[in-house]
């Protein structure tokens, strides 16, 4: 008997299995078995075969990837095998971006040539202006992401042409030139500016702050130590494995539909408040506290079920100090030093103090997530909290492309098209409507 496999005894029919088991690049790791092995354990010759039910995937592997290494047990993120802290200390997010893609961190030459291909797509035709300017002045800039990311696919026709390198190249670039062009102009038309056009002189992050916030000057200047922050921050959420938007961005892209449409799709579920919009709700709680003082209650209030969760702490995977909510905490201290501090830090630190010396947290293996600190930071730039989830939209797109690149590219590929359980009605007669 091979001593890698599970051996699945039916007690309905006495029949034994030797299933194999199979392991990625960490045998400790995502040891799996196929699920289609399973199929062949019946009750009976004319059953279909056993399933498994995993509402939510908490415990299927829906692809093999070797883009992002997550260990949620041990705090670990990598990219290609590079850890988080290193990125954020000496890489670029436009060279985080390079290495997603392609597996492996640029030379000089590759750099330029990458920087300079995406710099030649950061504009957007006209007509994407007028598509803005006719969603209603208090749009959410989410809602004009979703919409206008798709728009992009009937502005580039060719994009379908997913099974053709060159051609997927080219959208790649687009689109990661692109979405700090429509974030920006989601943002002024939220607060009736003038939109204003991309300025390839200026960093990846330069460039957004510029067409974000330049007013009447003619070079805009980007803030280095905000600049870097936001580079920092985009690097820290680049991609994170096979979470509700990537997986949308998979699922979708599974179809061969073009990658403006899948990003669309992707961008609609980051959208939802469990995924891209905690650290909005991370601000309300922090507001609702008020003051230090409060914090005591304010924790035993969590502890009782009555003040419902403590925002930004937890996370489906983290069972320990999520690694990018310790950077983000070291990022707040640089910008606040620029900005002046944001008053809720306060109240922040007291919570992230008194929560990691509590039973209860400890106990629940709940820490800062990267959502605890990242609210605090944008609104001391004097981001509006819509704009939160578009910030995490920008950068998430290099991370949705290389995954969609990937999952167009592995021969184990499929559409995706999940089981599921029936437990409706039996077969039964049409019943016409008088006898209702
Ligand atoms: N505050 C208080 N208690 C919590 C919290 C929290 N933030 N999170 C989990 N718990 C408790 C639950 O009440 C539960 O307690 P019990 O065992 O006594 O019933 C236990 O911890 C386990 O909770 P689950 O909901 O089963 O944990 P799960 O892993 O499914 O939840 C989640 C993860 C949704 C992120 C959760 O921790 C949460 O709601 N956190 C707050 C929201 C948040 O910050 N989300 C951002 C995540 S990061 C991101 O998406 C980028």
């Amino acid at each position: 008997m091979n001593a890698h496999s599970l051996t699945i005894i039916d007690n309905r029919t006495g029949i034994s299995y030797e299933i194999p088991i199979k392991y990625g690049t960490y045998p400790g790791y995502g040891a799996s078995i196929n699920a289609l092995e399973l199929r062949q354990i019946k009750a009976s010759a004319d059953d279909f075969g056993l399933l498994t039910y995993d509402p939510g995937y908490t415990n299927t592997a829906s692809c093999k990837s070797s883009v992002t290494f997550l260990d949620g047990e041990r705090g670990t993120l990598q990219y290609r095998g590079y850890p988080i802290e290193q990125l954020a200390e000496h890489s670029t997010y436009l060279e985080t971006a390079y290495l997603l893609q392609y597996g492996e961190l640029p030379d000089a030459v590759q750099l330029a040539a990458w920087r300079k291909d995406i710099g030649l797509h950061t504009f957007v035709h006209e007509n994407i202006k007028k598509l803005i300017n006719s969603f209603r002045h208090d749009a959410h800039p989410m809602g004009t992401l979703v919409g206008t990311v798709g728009a992009l696919s009937t502005f580039y026709p060719d994009a379908k042409n997913i099974h053709d390198e060159s051609c997927r190249q080219k959208q790649v670039w687009r689109l990661i030139a692109k979405m700090p062009t429509l974030a920006a102009f989601a943002y002024r038309h939220s607060r009736g500016l003038p939109y204003v056009y991309p300025d390839d002189n200026l960093s990846y992050v330069g460039n957004f702050m510029n067409m974000l916030w330049k007013i009447s000057e003619l070079k805009y200047q980007p803030n280095p130590v905000l600049e870097k922050a936001i580079d920092v921050l985009f690097i820290l959420h680049a991609d994170h494995e096979q979470n509700c938007s990537t997986s949308a961005m998979r699922a979708v892209g599974s179809s061969y539909t073009d990658p403006f449409s899948a990003s669309s799709a992707a961008i609609a579920a980051l959208y939802g408040p469990q995924h891209g919009g905690a650290n909005e709700a991370v601000l309300r709680m922090l507001n609702d506290i008020g003051s230090v003082d409060q914090v005591p209650n304010f924790i035993k209030s969590v502890k009782s079920g009555e003040g419902g969760r403590l925002m930004g702490f937890g996370h489906r995977v983290y069972k320990s100090y999520d690694p990018r909510a310790k950077i983000c905490k070291k990022i707040a201290y640089d910008v606040f030093a620029v900005t002046g501090a944001n008053p809720l830090i306060d109240i922040a630190l007291e919570l992230e103090r008194i929560a990691l010396a509590d039973d209860y947290f400890i106990s629940r293996h709940l820490y800062p997530n990267v959502d605890f600190y990242s609210g605090l930071i944008y609104q001391a730039m004097g981001f509006p909290v819509g704009m939160f989830p578009v910030l995490f939209a920008i950068p998430r797109t290099a991370g949705w492309l290389a995954q969609w690149q990937e999952c167009l590219l592995d021969p184990e590929q499929k559409i995706a098209r999940p089981r599921q359980v029936y437990c409706g009605n039996q077969v039964r007669d049409y019943v016409p409507m008088h006898k209702r």
